[in-house]
């Protein structure tokens, strides 16, 4: 086909995949792309677990992840090595995703070779810098560099404008939403017994916990977990239930303050599709992670988010989410609240989507079709 336009799309990290991978599978069908997907393995296992669930063989895959890796080595890294696939597959479009080093550092990649860059998910903020650390800073200046900005909502576009970033915004919802009908769907399809969750009965009242924050390593983590301990004492009939993060940083305070506690279960990180299946049998989600806000609040959840900002407060709004912080007093009062208060459970654990109706991927690819007839 004439005007055929290169696509290459770039992820490395967990989330990244999850909330590309429909956009990957909404381009591939499209014969007037030549649709490319470039991984960094940012995260080497727990992005093959997504890779894996969506079918999705990476055309280049930079290979780079490093125990114990530094902010600077995955983004020195990725810069490197994404110039290197520019200069082969010469792509006509980039699209990179939210606030990673691997978002940033490719976006910097296509700006030094000035290609334009799709920013999927941009504009979230919170207005402090340090908190995510570092993805605020991530999430503004891949926004410096990119010509295509898909908000997932009218929050961000506005956080998008007031930076003056004012060409080509488009609000689509996020693309998460698309992942989670999809799984959902195959979920209630396939009714599989998943063997990552042998053991586990899905009947009894669970929290499910997350944790991976950068600013909470240290004294942060610490808290969590001494505050997840006090809570699984005090509710014996329940079960805590903590994928531990691959990050040597959570594994450590983790696995030396909750093992060998009968009513907490560490586990691995599980795949995408258990992971949601545990999350909609569970009680209620404790958190810092950015996915989950967006996810839990479509399953009817309550999130309690252990951080002091969040940049996606829509939920928070919405009566969904509420930011607990990391003080370890803190956690306990606001889980507890939920654990004995079934009328305050109820307010919060009302299925709400802020975050989009499924379709972002379709509403970017129209935007890219619609670039094209112009083009012609
Ligand atoms: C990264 C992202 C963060 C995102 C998170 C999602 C940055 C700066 N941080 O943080 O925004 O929220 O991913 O989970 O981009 N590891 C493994 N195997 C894996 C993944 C990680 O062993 O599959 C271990 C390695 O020791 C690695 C370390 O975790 O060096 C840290 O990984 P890294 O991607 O640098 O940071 P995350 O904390 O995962
Ligand atoms: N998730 C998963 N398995 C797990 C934990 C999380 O598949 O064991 C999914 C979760 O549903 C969400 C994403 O991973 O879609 C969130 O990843 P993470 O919390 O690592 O990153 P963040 O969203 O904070 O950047």
């Amino acid at each position: 086909m004439k005007n055929k336009k290169n696509i290459l799309i770039i992820f490395g990290t967990r989330p990244e995949a999850i909330k590309m991978a429909p956009l990957v599978h909404a381009f591939k069908v499209e014969e007037s792309f030549n649709t490319k997907v470039l991984v960094t393995a940012q995260h080497r296992e727990m992005l093959d677990q997504v890779l894996q669930l969506f079918e999705i063989t990476p055309d280049y895959d930079l290979n780079l992840m490093k125990p114990g890796q530094t902010l600077s080595d995955v983004h020195c890294n990725v810069l490197k090595g994404v110039e290197s696939i520019i200069l082969e597959s010469k792509p006509d479009y980039m699209f990179v995703h939210g606030d990673t080093a691997t978002s940033t550092a490719a976006a910097q990649a296509g700006f030094y070779h000035q290609i334009p860059v799709a920013h999927i998910e941009a504009g979230l903020r919170t207005g402090n810098m340090y908190s995510p650390f570092p993805e605020e800073i991530n999430r503004k200046l891949t926004a410096q560099m990119a010509t295509y900005h898909f908000a997932p909502t009218e929050l961000a576009k506005d956080n998008l404008l007031k930076e003056n970033n004012t060409q080509s915004i488009v609000v689509t919802g996020n693309t998460v939403i698309d992942a989670l009908q999809w799984v959902m769907e195959k979920i209630k399809r396939e009714k599989i017994q998943y063997p990552e969750l042998k053991g586990i009965n899905l009947d009894e009242k669970i929290v499910l916990i997350t944790g991976h924050r950068r600013e909470n390593f240290g004294e942060g983590f610490l808290n969590i977990c001494h505050a997840i301990k006090v809570l699984a004492e005090k509710n014996g009939d329940s079960t805590f239930i903590y994928p531990v993060h691959l990050n040597p940083n959570v594994r450590k305070p983790v696995n030396e303050i909750l093992t060998g506690i009968e009513n907490i279960k560490l586990i691995e990180p599980l795949t995408y599709e258990p992971f949601i299946a545990l999350m909609s049998s569970s009680y209620l989600v404790l958190t810092d992670s950015g996915g989950i806000q967006e996810e839990a609040p479509g399953l009817g959840k309550p999130v309690l988010v252990m951080r002091d900002t969040t940049e996606r407060p829509e939920a928070v709004k919405a009566g969904t989410v509420r930011l607990v912080g990391t003080d370890k007093n803190a956690i306990i009062t606001h889980v507890q609240e939920l654990m004995d208060s079934r009328e305050k459970y109820d307010l919060m654990a009302q299925a709400k989507n802020p975050y989009g109706d499924g379709k972002a991927s379709s509403r970017i690819v129209s935007f890219f079709k619609s670039l094209q007839r112009v083009d012609v």
